[in-house]
């Protein structure tokens, strides 16, 4: 991962508010509330929002007295669910929203009203394994490396400006559980370390320039 070193010198900054969605599990939602508890991160977790009612992530961060909300998600009426989540983000005055194992897109509406500040943490190298079984995928194509991308997010799945990667070797008698547990230890340290890159209003070096015209398509 290639980080700045001038961020080094950066004196003391207002700390970022962040809304961090989730799904599932919330590993990485623990990850980062433990990371901005040892005072890693410029930041404080503003609400943890969950499309899923009862996932287990909103258990973990209300342990943690983080706020929660579900926002479930409606499939018939799309728009009306983004625009309620959107609501409940923008009411806890969000500086950054962090998609921890958030299984949905968002649109460009919602991306708008926090422009180059929706960052996503993916299990593998983007553009390699998109979508929603990246280990399982990697496993299958017999590769022999794969990793973790921390990148911001546009209305494409698992796409957007790459922030960081770091890579893990997969070995031949990795099972997807062992690759996983190597995965999320990598997807644990990088994440908390850019959101507070962002937090401080600074990004790693990118390996290509920040594109900032339309989405590609894949
Ligand atoms: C992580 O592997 C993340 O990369 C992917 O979804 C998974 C979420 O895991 N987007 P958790 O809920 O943070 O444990």
């Amino acid at each position: 991962m290639m980080v700045d070193p001038s961020l080094d010198r950066a004196g003391p900054v207002a700390r970022s508010r962040l809304a961090v969605l989730v799904s599932g599990t919330g590993s990485n939602m623990v990850a980062l509330a433990d990371a901005i508890a040892r005072g890693e991160v410029a930041a404080d977790i503003a609400v943890v929002v969950s499309d899923v009612a009862g996932a287990p992530a909103l258990d973990r961060a209300a342990e943690r007295g983080l706020a929660t909300v579900t926002v479930p998600f409606d499939r018939a009426d799309r728009p009306a669910w983004e625009s309620r989540l959107a609501a409940e983000v923008a009411a806890h005055d969000v500086d950054i929203v962090v998609l921890a194992g958030f299984m949905r897109i968002l649109s460009g509406a919602f991306l708008a009203r926090w422009p180059e500040r929706v960052v996503n943490v993916h299990p593998s190298l983007l553009p390699a394994f998109r979508g929603a079984d990246a280990v399982g995928d990697a496993l299958a194509a017999g590769a022999s490396v794969t990793g973790v991308t921390v990148h911001l997010v546009d209305e494409l799945v698992d796409h957007g400006p790459i922030l960081a990667q770091e890579a893990v070797d997969v070995s031949p008698d990795d099972t997807r559980d062992t690759l996983l547990a190597r995965l999320h230890a990598v997807e644990h340290r990088l994440l908390p370390h850019v959101v507070d890159l962002l937090a401080r209003g600074r990004v790693p070096d990118l390996p290509t320039p920040l594109d900032r015209s339309r989405p590609e398509t894949p």
